[in-house]
């Protein structure tokens, strides 16, 4: 069984969800960063984790269209979806429109797992963005850990591969 780990970030909050994903999930598992690969054959893999982090109420255009692109192929595998953001009152329906439809219907587990604001890592137009919408001006982590463990036990549950602990 082997696992792929096809993510989008931009202040690298996605990519440290996808770190410790692959790191409870073992050697089988590789992590695909979609800016770095543009064309990924999902033959290999029987379980795709997909995510993607949330700006201005939008998923990333790569995540977006990677699944729009490959999303029948998708539909033959087992699929778990997360994404990161930090306006919790929204996160429902930041969730419901950041993947297609059909494709949470399929996954076996979605999750929205909180993120993290990183000033340093963000540029003039961002801070400004945050600060004003949000009122914080200095770096908040708010990875939820409950829900990643519960994302990493969902895959784990139906990985006999994997042992759940
Ligand atoms: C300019 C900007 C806009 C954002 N807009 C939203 C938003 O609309 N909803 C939300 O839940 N989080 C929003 N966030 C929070 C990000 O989703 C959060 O910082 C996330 O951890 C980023 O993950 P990444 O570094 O992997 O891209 C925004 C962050 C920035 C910097």
């Amino acid at each position: 069984m082997k696992t792929a780990i096809i993510y989008a970030t931009s202040h690298g909050t996605t990519e440290k969800v996808a770190t410790q994903i692959q790191s409870e999930l073992g050697s089988n598992t590789v992590l695909i960063n979609l800016k770095q690969t543009k064309t990924i054959d999902l033959a290999p893999f029987d379980t795709v984790v997909i995510g993607g982090s949330i700006h201005a109420g939008q998923m990333q255009g790569r995540v977006k269209s990677f699944c729009k692109k490959n999303l029948v192929e998708l539909l033959k595998k087992r699929v778990a979806l997360y994404m990161c953001g930090m306006n919790e009152p929204e996160f429902e329906s930041e969730l419901s429109n950041a993947f297609p439809e059909l494709l949470r219907k399929h996954a076996i587990t979605s999750k929205s797992v909180g993120g993290e604001f990183l000033f340093e890592k963000m540029n003039f137009i961002e801070k400004l963005i945050v600060r004003k919408v949000s009122g914080i001006d200095q770096n908040v982590s708010k990875i939820d850990k409950v829900r990643v463990t519960e994302l990493i036990n969902d895959l784990k549950k139906q990985n006999p591969d994997t042992c759940s602990n």
